[in-house]
């Protein structure tokens, strides 16, 4: 049986390669670059693998915590994020200006999403 643990690591890795990848992204995007760049594919597969990781890991623990299909308010949050983050490598492109906005707003959002898995406020 895999452990909590064990998904846990999973998770992080996940969370770690989402937001290299889309760090890479955005300071592409502020310097000028375009969606066509050397480095395209390796951060596409970053992303994607990352956010299969992310919820790999994410349902591998709440099983483990013994929570199925009632989901409690933090993990609905941490999946809106989820998506949020998923639909970022493409919002990155098209909104061009959002960029420098949205450095903080990964980092605001990779926080809560840690804060409601610590915390479980409701
Ligand atoms: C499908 C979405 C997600 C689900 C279902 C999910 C679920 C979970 C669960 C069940 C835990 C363990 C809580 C515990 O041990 O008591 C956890 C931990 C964690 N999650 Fe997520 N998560 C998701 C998305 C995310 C995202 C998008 C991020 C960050 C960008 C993130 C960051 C973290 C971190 C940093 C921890 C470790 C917190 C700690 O050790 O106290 N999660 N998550």
């Amino acid at each position: 049986m895999i452990s909590h643990l064990v998904y846990k690591n999973i998770h992080l890795i996940g969370v770690f390669m989402v937001l290299m990848a889309l760090g890479g992204l955005l300071l592409h995007r502020i310097n000028g670059g375009t969606q066509q760049h050397a480095w395209r594919k390796p951060v596409a597969i970053t992303h994607g693998v990352g956010m299969f990781l992310i919820l790999l890991g994410g349902f591998g623990m709440l099983a483990r915590l013994g929570i199925f299909l009632s989901w409690p308010g933090w993990v609905i949050v941490k999946v809106i994020i989820w998506i949020v983050l998923g639909a970022l490598i493409a919002v990155i492109f098209r909104k061009p200006t959002l960029a420098k906005p949205l450095w903080w707003i990964t980092i605001v959002l990779g926080g809560l999403a840690a804060y409601l898995a610590g915390n479980k406020p409701f």
